[in-house]
Formats: C-alpha cells, sequence, structure tokens
C-alpha cells in the first residue's frame, strides 16, 4: 500500500477546519492489518514541507527500515518500507513519524496509525467484536488552529517539561464517540496511546476488564483488572465481558494519574475524563460466550543468561546525563546476545522508556518481580523508581534507538543509540 504523509485541512472540531498533516487524508492513518510470515510493503510517500520517517513502533523488522532518525525521507521523497512478520509477532503495534527533532510536532499534527498483526492460530473465539481504539489528545486555539506555543513562551516551557497534553481527547479522531454493545456480548479491544505525554488511566464503570495482552502480543493467560494504566506508546488488549442490562450505557473514563513534577503539573491534573460511551443495545442478552483459559506459551527469556547489565540513568531530558548525538553510540552489544537492562528514573516525573526493534520482558519494578511474563516494547519507569528487562538480540543488527516515549522529551534528546554488532 501506499502512505502519503500531506498538509491536509480536517474538521476536528465542529465549526471550524484544522491545518494537519495526514497520511492519506485522515486521522489516525489507516490501519495496517496484516498476517505473520506475511510480507509488508509500504510505499512512503512525504509530501509534507519537511523530512520525515515512519517509524514501525515494536516491530522486529530490520534496522535500516525502522524508519529511525537514521533514515530521513527529504520533502517529496519517497521510500519503500519493505520487511516480513515474524511468527509469533501477532499483535497491537503503531506507525508514526521519527525525524530528529520533530516527532513530537508531526505526531501532534496528526501522523499516527495503527498496525495490527494477526496470527492464524489465535485462541479467542473468531465470534468474538474486535474494537481499535487509538486515543490521542490536542490543545486547539480560538480559530480552530493547534495549539503549539512558542518554546521559549512560558507555556511552551511548561510542554517541553510535562510534555505537551491537550484537553480535547480523541478516540480515532473522535470526541467521545459512542460504541456499541449487546448485553452478554465479550469485546476485543485493542488499545494504542498515541498521545505525546497524556497516560490513561482507563476504567469502564460498572466493568472489569480481562487484560489479555501487552504491546508484543497475548499473554499466557488473561488476567482480571478494574483499571489498566496506559503510558505514552503502550498497548494492550482487553476482553470487554457486557455484562450491562439491554439499553443501558457504561463510560470508558480517563481517571487522574499523577505522573508530574508539583512545579508544573496541570491545575485540573485530578479531573476524570470521560474518553467514550458505551451503549449496550435494547437486545434480549446474547448466549455466553466460553473464553480460553489458556492464551498462548511465552518463551522465557532466561536473566541468568545475560551477559551484560546496561544502566540507563534518567534525569530530567537526558540519559546517563547525555543528551542525544546520532554521531554517538551509547551501547554496543553482539548479535544474539541476551542482556539487562535496568533503568533508574532520578526524577520527580514518570519516564516511558522504549526501545527500539526488539521485544522485551520486564523483570521487576522497584524489586517486585513482574507477576507474570509479557512482550513489551515501553515501559512507564514511575518517578524515584527503576525498573529491569531482560532483551534478547535477534536477527537484526545495527544501529537501534532507546528513548523516552514523552514526545517532547524525546525531541530534546532524551534519547539514545544501541549498536548491535
Ligand atoms: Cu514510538 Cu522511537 O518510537
Ligand atoms: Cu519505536
Ligand atoms: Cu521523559
Amino acid at each position: 500500500m501506499t502512505l502519503t504523509a500531506a498538509p491536509a485541512q480536517l474538521p476536528l472540531r465542529p465549526g471550524s477546519a484544522t491545518d494537519v498533516f495526514a497520511y492519506n487524508g485522515s486521522i489516525p492513518g489507516p490501519t495496517i492489518e496484516a498476517h505473520e510470515g506475511d510480507r509488508v510493503i509500504i510505499h512512503f510517500r512525504n509530501e509534507l514541507p519537511e523530512p520525515s520517517t515512519i517509524h514501525w513502533h515494536g516491530l522486529h523488522i530490520p534496522a535500516t527500515i525502522d524508519g529511525s532518525p537514521f533514515h530521513p525521507v527529504a520533502p517529496g521523497g519517497q521510500f519503500d518500507y519493505v520487511f516480513t512478520v515474524k511468527p509469533g509477532a501477532a499483535g497491537t503495534y503503531w506507525y508514526h513519524p521519527h525525524p530528529h527533532n520533530r516527532s513530537g510536532y508531526q505526531i501532534a499534527k496528526g501522523l499516527y496509525g495503527a498496525f495490527i498483526i494477526r496470527a492464524d492460530d489465535d485462541p479467542l473465539p473468531p465470534s468474538i467484536p474486535e474494537k481499535l481504539l487509538v486515543l490521542s489528545d490536542n490543545r486547539f486555539l480560538a480559530d480552530g488552529s493547534f495549539d503549539f506555543p512558542e518554546s521559549h513562551s512560558l507555556h511552551g516551557r511548561i510542554d517541553t517539561e510535562n510534555g505537551r497534553e491537550g484537553d480535547v481527547l480523541f478516540v480515532n479522531g473522535e470526541v467521545e464517540p459512542t460504541l456499541a454493545i449487546r448485553s452478554g456480548e465479550v469485546q476485543r479491544w485493542r488499545v494504542i496511546n498515541a498521545s505525546g505525554a497524556r497516560v490513561y488511566r482507563l476504567a469502564l464503570t460498572g466493568h472489569s476488564f480481562l487484560h489479555i495482552a501487552n504491546d508484543g502480543g497475548l499473554f499466557e493467560r488473561p488476567v482480571e483488572v478494574s483499571e489498566i494504566l496506559l503510558a505514552n506508546a503502550e498497548r494492550v488488549e482487553l476482553l470487554v465481558r457486557g455484562t450491562g442490562a439491554p439499553g443501558s450505557r457504561a463510560t470508558l473514563q480517563a481517571q487522574p494519574y499523577d505522573r508530574y513534577v508539583p512545579q508544573t503539573r496541570p491545575a485540573d491534573w485530578s479531573r476524570t475524563r470521560d474518553v467514550l460511551t458505551l451503549q449496550y443495545s435494547a437486545e434480549a442478552p446474547a448466549a455466553p460466550v466460553i473464553l480460553p483459559e489458556v492464551l498462548r506459551p511465552i518463551p522465557r527469556l532466561d536473566p541468568a543468561l545475560a551477559t551484560d547489565t546496561r544502566l540507563m540513568v534518567l534525569t530530567q531530558g537526558l540519559i546517563n546525563a547525555r543528551s542525544m548525538d546520532l554521531g554517538r553510540v551509547d551501547v554496543s552489544a553482539p548479535l544474539g546476545a541476551t542482556e539487562i537492562w535496568q533503568i533508574e528514573n532520578l526524577v520527580g516525573m514518570d519516564h516511558p522508556f522504549h526501545l527500539h526493534g526488539f521485544q522485551f520482558q520486564v523483570l521487576d519494578r522497584n524489586g517486585v518481580a513482574e507477576p507474570f511474563r509479557s512482550w513489551k516494547d515501553t515501559v512507564n519507569v514511575p518517578r524515584h523508581s527503576t525498573v529491569r528487562f531482560v532483551v534478547r538480540y535477534d536477527d537484526y543488527p545495527g544501529k537501534w534507538m532507546f528513548h523516552c516515549h514523552i514526545l517532547d522529551h524525546e525531541d530534546m534528546g532524551m534519547m539514545g543509540v544501541l549498536e548491535i554488532t
């Protein structure tokens, strides 16, 4: 398929059109679906007035087509991203631009989309309806244009510190949409946090969730939870059981989550925000669905095999006291090595940490062992805490980025380079 990034005008808010950047004219961009084993060919055309890339967030593909800042596509230029989807990769991913210093701006302007990989042996009954929820937020001026404050203004400096948050929440580009469900039905929700800085603590009134997948796909078994914390760039899959009565409704809410330093914490941070309405149809309840108790095996990455531990100390805008330099390699390791990464957040706000190219397994958070295995590529590291994960550098040599996924922090240089040789 072809993805063209170009300026456009879209009616994001009632009564006005906004100057945006969009893939193929829509926000989010087209949802891309592939199966394990598929060969994917994306023709990218950059019709933006500035360099861009498409980064395939979370996908395990060669470094040369990772769409990192090492491989910018000039305005008016084109590039073909061609790769084969590995077996076991089924899950919910997303794509977004990753040019040097401009990722946050281009994503906020509207460049992001979902990438779903399916397995032929998916353990969930195919009769379960599936919903995709791409979450984003934005901020507007009175004339309907996006609010991007001048970087040295007070508001600009607050955005740099907190990450740019917006007061208008979108689901698939719509404000507070309504989702239909039938009583008794079970739905599979794939949720992507495509926001530059907003962290979502999601809860559905009157319902719990069965949490079945993280960034890199299904768990070994479902886990019942009352809420989900979804940091920037993270994804989850949830089973929503339609326990409500015919004709009733429920609200998916973003509950307050304090990820901020006190000095720049927004005054209204503790407000609960409505994200979408779940509307039950009047139909009589559907017949119960039998859900599998076991989803798929997840091979364990054994930390005892680790040949090195990489210490990453996060401070405001810096990793190990350094700012991003494309000409520097921060970590180098041999192809196939297993390593532990220890991410220490020394400061008073959260930083969601992302590694390109390789899915990892979280070992512990602040010394508390992770209760079950899952594949992840992004993990939130809350203020003054330490997260450890284990990763194996399979298949693909080359230079890979790691960074904070608060996009303002990433663009400021809170990023480094891992070279696999
Ligand atoms: Cu969502 Cu460097 O990536
Ligand atoms: Cu990425
Ligand atoms: Cu950060």
